[in-house]
């Protein structure tokens, strides 16, 4: 018998194998000791499987008596069913049990620092300082086993399509999306620094004017920015190109590959992926990634207020920077108490909102007594009407407002329609797929006095490199994300394939000398014979959460880092030795 010779998984063993003899290995997931027999629940990445020592077997009895959680054995026994009443049916191996012969340790183990065979509340800290054995619990292996046929659908899927894996290169130059760059020092070239990819972009474009045609990768990407659940500085990209397509043909292959995903891994057919326009969403939802499963809508109502005695609303109304929206809140009146209603204005609060104005309608049949808000006064009965009629109000509702900057109201009001829809219970069960498209191809910088890309610098706007140069603030983009349930879960665009028009963007986002120096290689392909190309990338690990149900990125890597960016198992990053640091021509300030 060699110590690690098996013959099933723990979880494969099934009452076709009752009578035979069967190697298992695996970990102690549990040691229960009812005087007389030692049952041993014997786990490894397949499931767990029950084995009874008793003490006929008495060398064997006696090192089951030793064994205590997370010892890591060899065991060999008959496989029987169990007793009638001690079959559990929650189990999949719930109704056999191995009657051990024999029995060897492999390996000891110190007593875990938290418990991994029922709920565990340790914090989150211990679970990362020792990632391996969180990892050991079945739902997190499960998770493991997930992504990797996740990621196997995605290849043969693109394979299918004719994609070529191509992989790129990881010390580079900076790639830019938006976010810092990790950098890496050189040794050969001092005071000079590699950048680490936020993206393969650049180089996915290279290989289209390489000739490539079409190339995918489930690329690692960096990016030095402020964590959120659904955020980590190293993640993975599905990443995609192609040439001579349209942006249709892009958003086709991504969506395929989505519907394909869902269908082989869940079974789910998903419904349509409607097509809006970042105006739209933006002005319906607040928000360029909606929660379609949530039927609120903000509702324009700048044109009813713009004459009213109430300067918080009147003034964004007349402003063109501005706006007044109304959100109705179904059945909210008998819902919502007075202390939340003041709750929520502090919510809106926090994305910069000024208050929370609401009409409480508690019976439209009575005028204005029927009616009970702060701002009727300032309104009057006609304005309210007006807007009650615009969003439909019935008898038991609240209409909110909110009146500010266009953004503000965006995002306040956006963040409270996600709100409102959990507490009124209005979020449907169900999966809404959607693309947003012509995206705005510039933003203002945060301090203003500035463009940056809305999407990247290598987008293909829409006009042509005079217009672009005329009205930049006023450029579309051939751009489109896809979003799931509210989230972003993958965006692309078509690549500007055109010197001259590459260079109108760089000069409007004021990049001219900077942009040569940066992108002087970019400029110099885009001279050389570069086809129409377009292609997109999707967060692989955000699709995996969503295909999991669960919303932290944590728990679909296998090591991730913390939320101040650190590994807490490896103690990464870390302090180096003087002389490394004098190799690289490096002194720590
Ligand atoms: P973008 O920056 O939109 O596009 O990224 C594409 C997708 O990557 C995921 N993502 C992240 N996931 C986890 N942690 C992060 N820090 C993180 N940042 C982004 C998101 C996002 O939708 N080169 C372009 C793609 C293209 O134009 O083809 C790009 O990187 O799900
Ligand atoms: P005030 O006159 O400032 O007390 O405001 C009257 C009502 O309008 C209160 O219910 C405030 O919460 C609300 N309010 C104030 N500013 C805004 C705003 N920018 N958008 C929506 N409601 C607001």
């Amino acid at each position: 018998m060699r110590p690690h010779s098996r013959s099933h998984y723990c979880g494969e063993i099934t009452a076709a194998n009752i009578g035979e003899t069967v190697e298992i290995t695996g970990w102690v997931h549990r040691r229960r000791d009812h005087g007389g027999v030692i049952f041993l629940d014997v786990r490894d990445r397949t499931g767990v499987v029950q084995l009874v020592y008793d003490p006929d077997t008495e060398q064997s009895f006696a090192i089951a008596d030793r064994v205590r959680n997370e010892f890591v054995l060899h065991a060999t026994g008959r496989v029987r069913a169990r007793p009638e009443g001690a079959v559990n049916p929650d189990m999949a191996t719930g109704e056999i049990e191995v009657l051990g012969s024999d029995l060897t340790i492999l390996n000891a183990s110190a007593t875990p620092p938290f418990q991994l065979d029922e709920y565990s509340d340790a914090g989150e800290d211990v679970r990362m300082r020792f990632r391996y054995l969180d990892l050991r619990r079945p739902e997190m292996l499960a998770r493991l086993a997930f992504r990797s046929r996740a990621a196997s659908e995605v290849r043969r899927f693109l394979e299918g399509e004719g994609f070529w894996e191509i992989e790129t290169p990881t010390l580079t130059k900076t790639t830019p999306e938006g976010a810092r760059d990790y950098l890496v020092p050189s040794r050969t070239h001092p005071g000079q620094f590699f950048a680490l990819p936020q993206s393969p972009q650049l180089f996915k474009q290279l290989l289209m004017m390489a000739g490539a045609d079409r190339y995918y990768q489930i690329a690692r990407c960096y990016r030095d920015e402020d964590l959120r659940a659904d955020r980590q500085p190293e993640f993975t990209q599905i990443d995609i190109e192609a040439s001579f397509v349209s942006e249709r043909e892009v958003m086709d292959i991504g969506e395929r590959m989505v519907r394909t995903l869902f269908q082989n891994l869940l079974d789910v057919n998903l419904p349509e992926f409607p097509v809006l326009s970042y105006h739209d969403a933006m002005s319906r939802f607040g928000s360029d990634a909606p929660d379609l499963r949530n039927p609120l809508e903000l509702v324009g109502i700048d044109d009813l207020v713009a004459d009213v005695a109430f300067k918080v609303f009147a003034g964004p109304a007349q402003d063109p920077g501005g706006r007044v929206v109304a959100l109705r809140g179904p059945g909210a009146a008998t819902r919502l108490s007075r202390r939340e209603l003041d709750d929520y204005a502090g919510f809106v609060a926090r994305y910069g909102a000024g208050g929370l104005a609401y009409i409480k309608v508690n019976d439209r049949s009575q005028g204005l007594d029927g009616l009970q808000s702060p701002i009727l006064k300032f309104l009057g009965i006609d304005v309210a009407e007006a807007i009650l009629d615009r969003v439909g109000a019935v008898d038991g509702d609240i209409v909110f407002f909110g009146a500010d900057r266009a953004k503000v109201v965006h995002d306040a009001m956006g963040a409270f329609r996600d709100e409102l829809g959990r507490v009124l219970d209005l979020v449907e069960d169900c999966w809404a797929p959607l693309w947003v498209v012509d995206f705005p191809m510039f933003e203002e910088t945060e301090h203003g006095g500035g463009l940056t890309p809305a999407h990247h610098p290598f987008t293909q706007p829409a006009g042509t490199p005079e217009e672009v140069r005329a009205n930049p603030a006023a450029a579309l983009a051939h751009a489109y994300d896809f979003v799931l349930n509210g989230v972003e879960i993958g965006g692309g665009s078509l690549r500007i394939h055109d010197s001259a028009m590459q260079e109108a963007v760089f000069d409007a986002l004021s990049m001219g000398q900077e942009a040569e120096v940066k992108f002087g290689f970019l400029l110099d392909a885009l001279r050389h014979g570069c086809p129409p190309h377009g292609g997109i990338a999707f967060g692989f690990d955000r699709l995996v959460m969503s295909l999991l149900g669960t919303d932290a990125i944590r728990d679909v890597i296998a090591f991730p880092k913390t939320q101040s960016a650190a590994c807490l198992m490896t103690s990464a990053p870390s302090p180096v030795d003087e002389h490394q640091l004098r190799d690289l021509h490096i002194r720590v300030r």
